[in-house]
């Protein structure tokens, strides 16, 4: 069980938490497409007020191209837990030193090289696409260094490319899918097309719910992959979509593809009559003021919602609203996590960062209340086990937000192939 508890003191005399809470405030962290300069110059202050030599975490995040919402929000989500510890675990300040991976597994590969072997970061967070995870892992395994993955979903990073370097606080693509797949067979309807972008996420997102669909009964009509990270224009895509007459489509898009995808379906009539089933990231907070009413009525699954009722999601969602003045997503609950996990870490090894073996055992144990309800590190997978909500889009004073319809339990990753 994590014991690790943030503080609520925003006092702390470390001037980086209020350079940044100021920036988020003015600019709004959707908004924000801040470089780790900025991030790296201004943790770089807080270390100039104690005399130790601060903890470096190395942040991996795309601040740029089509996944950048995810991103910064990511980095809003870690830097508002370490800011409510005061920046401070295992005894010692903690600073973050950010990159921009862009989608790009090579430059991740160039950027991972730069934080660990001139930075000299003590352990990396971050990753948000599967492509760029996948890039990454031979050189983390091979050089033994604690990678955090803050989102990215690759089932293969739980499964036949598992490191034991290598654990996520986020989710397999495996994971929101399949249970998602059997409650739209039950509650929806039994045929479905299928639309993804043409990439390992894509693919393993389209997999899990098809999986457990066909196995209920139902019927897949067809499958389309769109060019990632721009599917250009979705007209021939929502032509071939309406051809199929399905009872439901489900999709995977995320940040500015899913902008895309969401109103195109809407524009060309299909909302009208054909529900929109999807992964949860295609209609999250991140991107629902973008896409307005034509995500109105979206089923979606996920392992979080801005509304879920339980004190820590509170407690969560107010705070990033104050922070950010946006509502919080569930990247920034990812990078909230991930803070949590790190800092719990550092604090059972008291900042000895070269205890990376007792960090590694340390990471079998973890559990605690996220905003998302019960966590915690399943072993096998090295990914979590935490509970799937299916969640409506609907209008909420005025706005639109995911409303929770139902709680579908607790789901970990196989671990293997065998159920998509
Ligand atoms: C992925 O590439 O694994 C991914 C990207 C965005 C949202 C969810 C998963």
């Amino acid at each position: 069980m994590i014991s690790h508890k943030p503080t609520t003191d925003f006092t702390h005399p470390i001037i980086r938490s209020y350079s940044r809470r100021k920036i988020l405030k003015l600019a709004g962290a959707g908004a924000l497409a801040y470089t780790g300069s900025l991030a790296t110059a201004c943790s770089s202050r807080s270390s100039s007020s104690t005399k130790d030599v601060p903890i470096k975490i190395g942040v991996l995040l795309p601040y740029s191209g089509i996944y950048a919402t995810l991103g910064d929000s990511i980095s809003a989500g870690l830097e508002m837990y370490l800011d409510q510890s005061g920046y401070r675990a295992g005894g010692r300040n903690v600073q973050i030193v950010a990159e921009d991976t862009e989608m790009k597994p090579d430059i991740a590969q160039q950027k991972a090289r730069k934080l660990i072997e001139q930075d000299k970061v003590d352990l990396v967070a971050g990753i948000v696409s599967t492509g760029v995870l996948y890039g990454l892992r031979e050189y983390f395994h091979n050089n033994k260094k604690l990678l955090i993955c803050a989102n990215a979903g690759g089932n293969k990073i739980s499964r036949d490319m598992k490191s034991p370097y290598i654990w996520r606080s986020s989710f397999s693509n495996w994971q929101p899918n399949w249970p998602l797949g059997l409650w739209a067979y039950h509650n929806v309807g039994n045929k479905v097309f299928m639309s993804a972008p043409d990439y390992g996420a894509g693919h393993n997102m389209v997999d899990a719910f098809a999986h457990s669909f066909q196995s209920a009964g139902g019927t897949i009509l067809g499958k389309q992959f769109t060019p990632f990270p721009s599917m250009g224009d979705p007209a021939p895509f929502i032509t071939e979509i309406r051809k199929s007459n399905p009872s439901m489509v489900f999709c995977f898009y995320s940040g500015s593809a899913a902008v895309a995808f969401v109103k195109a379906y809407d524009e060309f009539g299909l909302s009208k009559d054909i529900p929109l089933v999807c992964s949860g990231f295609a209609v999250e907070e991140d991107v629902l003021p973008a896409q307005g009413s034509a995500a109105l009525g979206a089923i979606s699954g996920l392992h979080w919602a801005l509304l879920l009722e339980n004190e820590t999601n509170r407690r969560f969602i107010a705070a990033y609203k104050d922070r950010t003045n946006v509502d919080a997503n569930v990247f920034a609950v990812q990078g909230y996590d991930t803070g949590r996990i790190i800092s719990h870490l550092l604090d059972e090894v008291q900042g000895d960062t070269r205890a990376t073996s007792r960090m590694l055992e340390l990471l079998h144990d973890v559990s605690f209340s996220s905003p998302r309800g019960p966590f915690k590190l399943d072993s096998k997978s090295q990914n979590p086990s935490q509970h799937i909500y299916v969640r409506e889009v609907k209008e909420i004073g005025g706005k639109l937000h995911n409303v929770v319809i139902e709680d579908l339990g607790e789901f970990t990753d196989p671990g293997d192939n065998s159920l998509g």
